[in-house]
């Protein structure tokens, strides 16, 4: 991550052209040339704002589910990068109303488009898309399965916040079944020689297929419900929402809702030199009143993931 690349080259070739289904498909020298490609992004947008690597290349940004972070973050990644987007964020006003399924709505987007990224509420999702499509599909977050741009985007804020991966504790917390982030970045983090913390409420734990993932790969894990336990030792606590509308039974959703909450008071018992991140919305566990302590990196999380966006279209779309 030290030798950033020339603005605009590419050395790695292999993701052009290519879907972005699963953290999976990212080894450790990827994330070391798509976070010195982002770097280079976050140079350009200071020095010029928008500029035209991606000149000509249209966009769809497909979401079946809300959002606002992944959604308007793709935008402004293209919109900078001299691109634009066709965006489809009300599928009621579209065909799918109508009964269209998944695939040839897909299949009709690639016919205007150069690439579309789908959010879908259903896990596995973007991989049916990117068999039906031809063009590359981007998961921005398939149901309760993966976000790996979300992660990717993760990954690049604990090195800027950090400094480094190796060595670090990190501390996942909330809905840990449920959250994508959260199961997109702990498969991530095992190409890290780095410890992982779980800490949920009994029945939002991390489920087993990740745990076992992680697990293969060597990565020390560790699942509590007392945050207290590991909050010393955490260098970065990561934090999520409730994902209240995967329930099945809203009344288990009242039981688990104000679980933890992040105050400066109980980061007291935190290191100084640390990270807190949360990929948002919130709704309560984190304390605005934390907001303005340096350790609260959640926000700058959001700026770096236009970047790292930037530089995963210019990968894909991109010149090789
Ligand atoms: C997350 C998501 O949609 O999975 N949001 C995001 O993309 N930044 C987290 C969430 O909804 O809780």
């Amino acid at each position: 991550m030290t030798d950033h690349l020339p603005f605009g080259e590419v050395r790695n070739p292999r993701f052009f052209g290519q879907d972005i289904l699963s953290v999976s498909q990212f080894d450790r020298s990827d994330l070391e040339n798509l976070f010195g490609v982002a770097h280079e992004m976050y140079g350009m947008v200071q020095r010029v704002g928008t500029f035209d690597l991606l000149k000509g290349k249209v966009l769809t940004n497909l979401f079946y589910e809300p959002s606002t972070r992944t959604s308007s973050s793709f935008v402004a990644a293209i919109e900078r990068l001299g691109g634009s987007v066709v965006q489809i964020n009300n599928v009621t006003y579209s065909s799918v109303s109508k009964g269209e399924t998944l695939e040839d709505t897909v299949r009709t987007m690639e016919q205007y488009t150069d690439a579309v990224v789908l959010r879908h509420p259903e896990k596995g999702a973007a991989a049916r898309a990117a068999a039906a499509a031809v063009k590359p599909v981007i998961n921005a977050g398939d149901g309760p399965g993966e976000h790996p741009t979300q992660a990717l985007l993760d990954a690049y804020t604990i090195k800027e916040e950090m400094g480094r991966f190796d060595g670090l504790t990190v501390t996942m917390l909330g809905d840990l079944k449920y959250g994508r982030t959260v199961h997109s970045l702990a498969k991530l983090l095992t190409l890290f020689d780095v410890k992982i913390n779980y800490v949920s409420p009994e029945i939002l734990q991390m489920p087993q297929d990740f745990m076992d993932a992680v697990a293969e790969k060597g990565i020390p894990q560790h699942a509590t419900t007392d945050l207290d336990e590991v909050l010393p030792e955490t260098d970065v606590l990561y934090v999520t929402r409730i994902q209240k509308e995967r329930f099945e039974n809203p009344s288990e959703y009242d039981e688990v809702k104000d679980s933890y909450v992040i105050t400066p008071d109980v980061m007291k018992g935190a290191k100084s030199d640390m990270a807190v991140m949360h990929p948002l919305p919130r709704v309560g566990e984190i304390s605005t009143d934390f907001d303005t302590d340096p350790r609260a990196a959640y926000f700058r999380q959001m700026e770096y993931g236009m970047y790292v966006r930037m530089a995963l279209l210019a990968l894909v779309l991109g010149r090789a």
